[in-house]
This record gives C-alpha cells, sequence and structure tokens, in this order.
C-alpha cells in the first residue's frame, strides 16, 4: 500500500516495465538511469486523462499507465446480457449428496434491485439453480417487467416483478405478504438494490444527497431484510439472506471520493453481522458480499471513465468484474451448501484489496 498523500504520479511511477519498484530504489538509481526510464515511460506509456474535482473546481489532467499493466477496462463479452437455462429437476438423481447441497431445487427466492445488473444477473443463476419461484423488486418498471417476462420465458420458472421503493415500509410489507400468498413461502432473499455516488468531496457533500443514499443503501436494506426475515420466522423454516455490501465497506477507494457510498456499504456490513446474530435462533443465515469495481451500469458513466484505467491497474487480475462473477458465490450462500456459514462478509474483487 502507498503511504497516505501519495500521488497519483508517484503511484504510477513506481512501476518500471511492468515490475514494481520501490520509491527507495528510484530515488537511488543513477541520474542517467532515472533519465533513461523516464524518457521510456514517455515513449512507451499511454496518458490516461484523469478528471479531478476540488472544492468545486475541475481540472483535468493526464497520468501514465504503465505499458502492459492495463487490460481493457470492459474484456469482450463482459457487460453482455446472455440468456438463463432451465434447470431439469431430473439432475438432482445423478447428484451425489455433496454437489445436491449446491443446488436450490423448489426454493422461493426474492431479489431487489433484480431489474438489472448484478441482481438480475443473480435472479438468473437462482433459477438456473433450481428455485421455482422468483420475485424481483426494482423501483425502475421498464427494467423490472423486461427482466422478470424474459427469466420466466427462458427459464420456466414463476417469476413476478413487483415496483416498489425498498425505502417505502408499508408498501415493502405489503409486497412480501403477497409474495408469500403467491408462492406459500420465502427462502432467499438477496438484497441488491442500491444507488452510488462518485467524486463528491467530503467537504462540500449536499446533506439531502448524503441522507437519500444512506436511506436507500442501508435502510432499504434494512425495511426488506426485516420485512422477509418476519415471513421466514413465521414459517418456522428460516431461510438465507444475502445483502450486496461492497468493498467500499471495508477499504476506501481511490481516486474518487464517496465517503457517503462507502459509509453506507460498512453500514450494511455491520447489519448483517448484526442481523445474523439475532436471527439465528429462527434459522436465518445472513452474509454479505462485498464486490470490487464491476462492469454495470452503475460504473458505466463518462466521467469514471479514465478512473476505471486506474482500477484496472490496482486489480491483480487486471479486469473489472463481469456481471455474473458474483453468481456462484450467491448460490454458495444461498443453499444448503454452507449451512454453517452465518454473519460473514465475502470480498469478491479480482484482488484489489490485497495491495
Ligand atoms: N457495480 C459495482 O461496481 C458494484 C460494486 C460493489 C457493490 N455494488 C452494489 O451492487 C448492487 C447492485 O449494483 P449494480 O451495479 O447491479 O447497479 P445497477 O444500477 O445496475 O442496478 C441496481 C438496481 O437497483 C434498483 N434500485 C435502485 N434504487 C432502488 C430503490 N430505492 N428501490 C428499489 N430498487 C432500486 C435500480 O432500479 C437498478 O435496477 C448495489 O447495491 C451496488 O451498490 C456494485
Amino acid at each position: 500500500m502507498l503511504a497516505r498523500g501519495a500521488t497519483l504520479a508517484s503511484r504510477v511511477a513506481g512501476r518500471v516495465a511492468g515490475e514494481r519498484v520501490a520509491p527507495k530504489l528510484l530515488s537511488v538509481m543513477p541520474t542517467q538511469q532515472r533519465a533513461a526510464f523516464a524518457t521510456s515511460m514517455k515513449r512507451r506509456d499511454p496518458e490516461v486523462p484523469v478528471i479531478h474535482y476540488e472544492n468545486g473546481k475541475r481540472t483535468e489532467e493526464q497520468v501514465h499507465v504503465p505499458a502492459g499493466q492495463s487490460g481493457p477496462v470492459a474484456p469482450e463479452g463482459a457487460d453482455e446480457q446472455r440468456a438463463a437455462k432451465r434447470f431439469d429437476p431430473k439432475v438432482m438423481d445423478y447428484l451425489t449428496p455433496t454437489l445436491a447441497k449446491f443446488t436450490l431445487q423448489g426454493k422461493v427466492a426474492v431479489v431487489t434491485g433484480g431489474g438489472r445488473g448484478l441482481g438480475l444477473n443473480m435472479a438468473q443463476a437462482l433459477a438456473e439453480s433450481g428455485c421455482v419461484g422468483i420475485a424481483i423488486m426494482d423501483v425502475q418498471t421498464d427494467v423490472g417487467d423486461k427482466a422478470a417476462q424474459e427469466l420466466s420465458e427462458q427459464t420456466g420458472v414463476d417469476v413476478r416483478y413487483y415496483r416498489v421503493d425498498v425505502r417505502d415500509g408499508g408498501a415493502m410489507g405489503r409486497t412480501v405478504q403477497d409474495v408469500e400468498d403467491h408462492y406459500g413461502k420465502i427462502d432467499i432473499l438477496v438484497n441488491a438494490a442500491g444507488i452510488a455516488d462518485s467524486n463528491i468531496k467530503a467537504e462540500t457533500y449536499d446533506h439531502e444527497k448524503f441522507r437519500r443514499l444512506i436511506d436507500i443503501n442501508i435502510t432499504g436494506s434494512f425495511i426488506t431484510a426485516q420485512a422477509v426475515g418476519n415471513a421466514m420466522i413465521r414459517s418456522g423454516k428460516g431461510g438465507s439472506i444475502i445483502n450486496i455490501a461492497s468493498m467500499s465497506g471495508s477499504v476506501v477507494n481511490y481516486p474518487q471520493e464517496q465517503s457517503c457510498y462507502n459509509a453506507s456499504k460498512a453500514g450494511v456490513i455491520q447489519l448483517t453481522k448484526s442481523l445474523a446474530a439475532e436471527w439465528a435462533r429462527y434459522g436465518i443465515r445472513v452474509n454479505s458480499i462485498s464486490p470490487g469495481y464491476m462492469d454495470t451500469a452503475l460504473n458505466r458513466v463518462p466521467a469514471l471513465d479514465a478512473q476505471k484505467r486506474i482500477w484496472v491497474d490496482h486489480t491483480p487480475q487486471k479486469r473489472l468484474g463481469a456481471v455474473d462473477d458474483l453468481n456462484g458465490l450467491a448460490i454458495y450462500l444461498a443453499c444448503e451448501g454452507s449451512g454453517y456459514m452465518t454473519g460473514n462478509n465475502c470480498i469478491i474483487d479480482g484482488g484489489y484489496t490485497l495491495w
């Protein structure tokens, strides 16, 4: 990790021809060698424009990204929405007891934010793993409706779309009641609805904007978990709740300032642990997934393009996460295979938080 206050230039200058070079080593290099290094960097390394906001002032600068260090920001096909496949229950006859524990045959799931992005991809994985009913809850009618129709057509699963804002406790209570009435139970909740704000300095963060993000990311996760948790308690059969937090709940992102998002996701992680401890007695497991930088619409905004190259450079796997990269972990946390796991925060970030 670089020392606090290290500049972008010094972070980037810490590499020579694909190798990390300790700042100390750079300083002991003979002047000639350093000059040659500087020239070769200029000649071979791409320039990346970075947009910077400070005290409401916007400035642009060019930074070097060492050649060969950055793969494409979005690898070809990474953000393509593939069609889901139908689960054939006959497969259960061939599975060993170990593998059978990793299916979700006969389960019913709720997915908030399931209209697109990570939520939609996890909903597809739930259907492909054997769920017989999936309720998609999303505030955007167009994406939610389309997602439910396509998922049902592709997999034969009974999928319902509910237009609900996760901040609205009354609406959420009625929605969850309807899900229970229709499917007879709820076994799994994936809490993926969330928003992000980036490049906002703490000194000038608008209070209303700050409250709104906290309200959606934390209060919304709680309201949904409470409504579904009560349904699971009523059933007497427990269930699995999976909150989508972020690595931003454990580390501070670089270079963009986003104190509110980071604080909100730290809250989601601690909410997860608290609910896990309180509801273990009801057979409800609660875990969180903390993704790194994922290639979804949330990040596909022009203002983040230059920063994305820096994110990729600082990720050992040299790519952003694909839209379906959380699927395997979500299924693991939902199924019996993770039966003794609760209150855990699972970071899945291509290694970003290792450095
Ligand atoms: N994309 C990333 O890099 C990344 C990284 C870490 C964590 N996450 C988290 O993963 C989750 C999903 O992110 P994504 O990238 O798929 O984003 P996305 O914007 O593609 O999808 C989020 C969905 O949530 C819905 N939503 C937003 N506010 C809502 C509300 N108040 N009520 C109901 N639905 C609402 C949106 O309509 C949208 O369909 C979020 O919680 C996000 O913070 C994303």
